[in-house]
């Protein structure tokens, strides 16, 4: 299960506001008195995340769309596009993702795809500045791989057709499918007309990124960078935020020193400082690459970025499967379920 990609797991960071702490509580429960209580409450909403019967009442209910509203557009396409004007609006750029993941039959998959043709239609339609998100197991790749890629090929040769060129990122699921989607997304970006119209993502937190990163790099191959959200044993991730930290602060100077468009995707306002200060050191163009973030969080973080003249684009995750994402968000900082509970006696 994931968020954003991310899956589900009980990847315990705390909350986000003990982040700069040197106790690590990013994958395991703290033992500081008081951050406890966080934990459980992360681990509370990843299990309601995965309870059915609430899923299918929140998805159906009035009053579930309403409150999803803060991180997720919306269920349809046309939310969408709405969300993505306003942001727009603002001097941000945006990624559509259509919320899914993990279909378990060929039709699913294809409908999938489907839904993602019309977002394309509707960026083009709309002259939307925006690109697609997906993730490869809502194309199928655990059903027919040869399906996923004959999918996924035919959205990025549409994308490559658009004018001005579209772009489809392949988001990055958990470990079990990380070299299958690196290899998916390096044969993609070989075929012709292909080229500079894929990329990927690369989770700092994995210990393999760095040699992923040179093998992407080498072939110009466009990177979104991310901590990482899915629940990873120590034999292949770091477990320390300081470790995951450090490792994307190295990552991020490799890929704004190539020559390629890369994405660099946090809130982390330590990282975010780093990357500009490195930027300028390096001489390295504003344009050149892009901070990206969620729809939802730290709108102030993000104007402010575009106010300095640094490029933003807000990932907007939308469709009817939003429950399990809106769980998670909520569990990543607790202190989001006072702000909904707020808004929701206001209105
Ligand atoms: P961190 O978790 O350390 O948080 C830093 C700060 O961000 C916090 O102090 C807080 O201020 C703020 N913050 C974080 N989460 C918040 C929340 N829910 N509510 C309010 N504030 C919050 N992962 C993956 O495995 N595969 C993928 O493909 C992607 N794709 C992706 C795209 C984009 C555009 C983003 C921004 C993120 C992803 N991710 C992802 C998720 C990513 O790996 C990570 O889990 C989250 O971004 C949180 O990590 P941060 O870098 O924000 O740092």
């Amino acid at each position: 299960m994931k968020v954003c990609g991310e899956s589900l797991a009980a990847r315990c960071t705390c909350d986000t506001k003990f982040s700069g702490s040197d106790t690590d509580v990013r994958h395991g429960f703290s033992s500081l008195p008081g951050l406890g209580g966080y934990c459980m409450l992360r681990a509370f909403f990843v299990h309601l995340s995965e309870n059915r019967c609430l899923r299918r009442f929140a998805e159906s209910s009035s009053i579930g769309r309403r409150v999803s509203g803060r991180f997720v557009a919306g269920t349809e396409i046309a939310d969408a596009v709405r969300v993505t004007q306003t942001v727009n609006r603002s001097g941000m750029s945006v990624s559509i993702d259509n919320l899914g993941e993990n279909v378990t039959n060929p039709d699913e998959a294809r409908h999938s795809a489907q839904l993602y043709h019309q977002i394309l239609d509707a960026i083009v339609a709309n002259q939307l500045n925006a690109n697609i998100s997906l993730k490869l197991t809502h194309m199928g790749l655990d059903v027919d791989e040869g399906m996923a890629r004959d999918l996924v090929s035919g959205l990025v040769a549409k994308a490559a057709s658009m004018n001005p060129p579209g772009f489809v990122r392949v988001d990055m699921e958990g470990s079990p499918y990380t070299q299958r989607t690196l290899d998916f997304v390096h044969e993609l970006h070989r075929r012709p007309g292909h080229g500079n119209k894929v990329g990927t993502v690369i989770q700092s937190y994995l210990k393999r990124s760095e040699k992923d990163v040179e093998d992407l790099l080498a072939e110009k191959i466009r990177i979104r960078l991310c901590k990482g959200a899915y629940k990873e044993p120590p034999s292949i991730a770091y477990e320390s935020k300081a470790d995951v930290d450090a490792n994307y602060v190295k990552l991020m100077k490799m890929l704004l020193k190539s020559d390629t468009y890369h994405g660099l995707a946090t809130h982390d306002e330590n990282i975010i400082r780093q990357a500009q200060a490195f930027a300028t050191r390096e001489k390295i163009a504003r344009d050149s690459f892009e901070f990206q973030m969620l729809h939802g969080i730290r709108r102030d973080l993000q104007q402010q970025l575009v106010k300095d003249g640094w490029r933003m684009r807000v990932y907007v995750p939308f469709g009817t499967e939003w429950y399990p994402y809106f769980m998670r968000r909520l569990g990543e900082r607790p202190a989001n379920v006072f702000f909904i509970a707020r808004n929701l006696m206001r209105s």
